[in-house]
């Protein structure tokens, strides 16, 4: 008996998680894409990259963190992963620029890819988000640079944190 009443309030916790999520899905829904919803949920190339090529870390002005660390094969980002502090806004953002730099050059992701790509690719964001699509491109910009200052000067490689 006491068994069955503890699975029955196991259940109904469940429901109302379960509901809860629901009743957040639908209020994201109201402000943001199915595109924003799916990174949300499921975030692209959330990792640390262990000795990678390029690394950036850049705070934004709202004061929240971004890491960037690539790899280059071919002269092409083949890998790209990310880590923030941020919001969940911040989360998407990175998992989409993440994805945006994979096969990317040097010069297409230093010309081409901003914001307003990211933007695009989500569908937009309400304007208190905007900059956090800045500060995930302008990571990924910074981690490029750093992938290039150790070409020319490979010791530097010894001396990152
Ligand atoms: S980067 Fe600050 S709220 Fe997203």
């Amino acid at each position: 008996m006491k068994k069955e009443k503890t699975l029955n309030k196991n259940e109904d916790i469940n429901k109302f998680a379960d509901n809860l999520q629901e009743q957040i899905i639908e209020q994201l829904r109201k402000e943001y894409s199915e595109v924003v919803i799916d990174h949300w949920q499921n975030p692209r190339n959330f990792k640390k990259i262990k000795d990678p090529d390029g690394y950036a870390k850049v705070t934004g002005p709202c004061g929240d963190t971004m890491e960037m660390f690539i790899n280059i094969q071919d002269e092409k980002i083949s890998e790209c992963g990310f880590q923030t502090d941020g919001c969940g806004t911040t989360i998407v953002c990175g998992s989409v620029t993440s994805e945006i730099a994979l096969n990317k050059t040097f010069m297409q992701v230093i010309a081409d890819v901003n914001a307003e790509d990211v933007l695009k690719h989500l569908g937009g964001l309400p304007p208190d988000n905007v900059h956090c699509a800045q500060l995930a491109t302008e990571t990924l910009k910074r981690a490029l640079l750093d992938y290039r200052s150790k070409q020319k000067a490979p010791w530097k490689k010894h001396y990152r944190k």
